[in-house]
């Protein structure tokens, strides 16, 4: 697939089944992550790969956070069987004086888009989710994150089991302004 083809024509689906991603082409998706614009070669980033039991681990994860936290119990417990792979993208920024963590939370904000593009480009498809569970200290606290880490996202990939909607049609003269 050309790289503009990409660029251009891409789309989300959150309607995902297996096959997912695996082996080689699961290789290459974490690499394009790790190709993301880094300032300072700080690699602010981590990721955790979910699959098979794994996705029964993240449901206990979330039914116990929604329980914690008052939220929706069964459909949290539901969620990560939305796909047949996670990756669950996390924010791990570093003390640096001329860096601050604004700039290191987009670059891992970025690993998320080269790697559902790298999805994408291979056959597969994916979308990238937040709500409720990326923001929640329980899950937090689960996964292992540090104090200073975050979710910035929960990528769910495999392959697309409903055709591309419309994609809106924006105008660039719409938000672009000439200095
Ligand atoms: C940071 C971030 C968080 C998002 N969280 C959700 C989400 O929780 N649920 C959802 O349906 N879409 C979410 N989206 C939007 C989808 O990933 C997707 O971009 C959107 O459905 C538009 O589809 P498109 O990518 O085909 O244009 C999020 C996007 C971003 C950038």
């Amino acid at each position: 697939m050309k790289a503009l083809d990409l660029l251009l024509n891409r789309y989300s689906c959150a309607r995902l089944a297996a096959p997912a991603p695996e082996g080689a082409e699961l290789e290459v998706i974490w690499k394009a992550g790790l190709r993301a614009p880094d300032h300072g070669g700080l690699t602010p980033w981590r990721f955790i790969h979910v699959s098979g039991e794994g996705l029964s681990s993240l449901s206990s994860i979330f039914a116990k956070a929604a329980e914690a936290e008052e939220g929706d119990h069964e459909k949290a417990k539901a969620m990560p069987f939305r796909a047949p792979l996670i990756t669950i993208v996390i924010a791990s920024p570093k003390v640096h004086s001329k860096v601050p963590e604004i700039e290191q939370v987009l670059s891992a904000g970025c690993a998320v888009h080269a790697m559902q593009m790298a999805a994408f480009a291979q056959g597969y498809n994916g979308i990238w989710r937040t709500g409720p569970m990326a923001y929640s200290p329980v899950v937090n606290q689960q996964l292992g994150l540090s104090e200073t880490e975050s979710i910035v996202g929960y990528l769910y990939l495999g392959s697309a089991q409903t055709k591309a909607n419309k994609p809106r049609e924006l105008d660039f003269k719409d938000y672009v302004s000439w200095l």
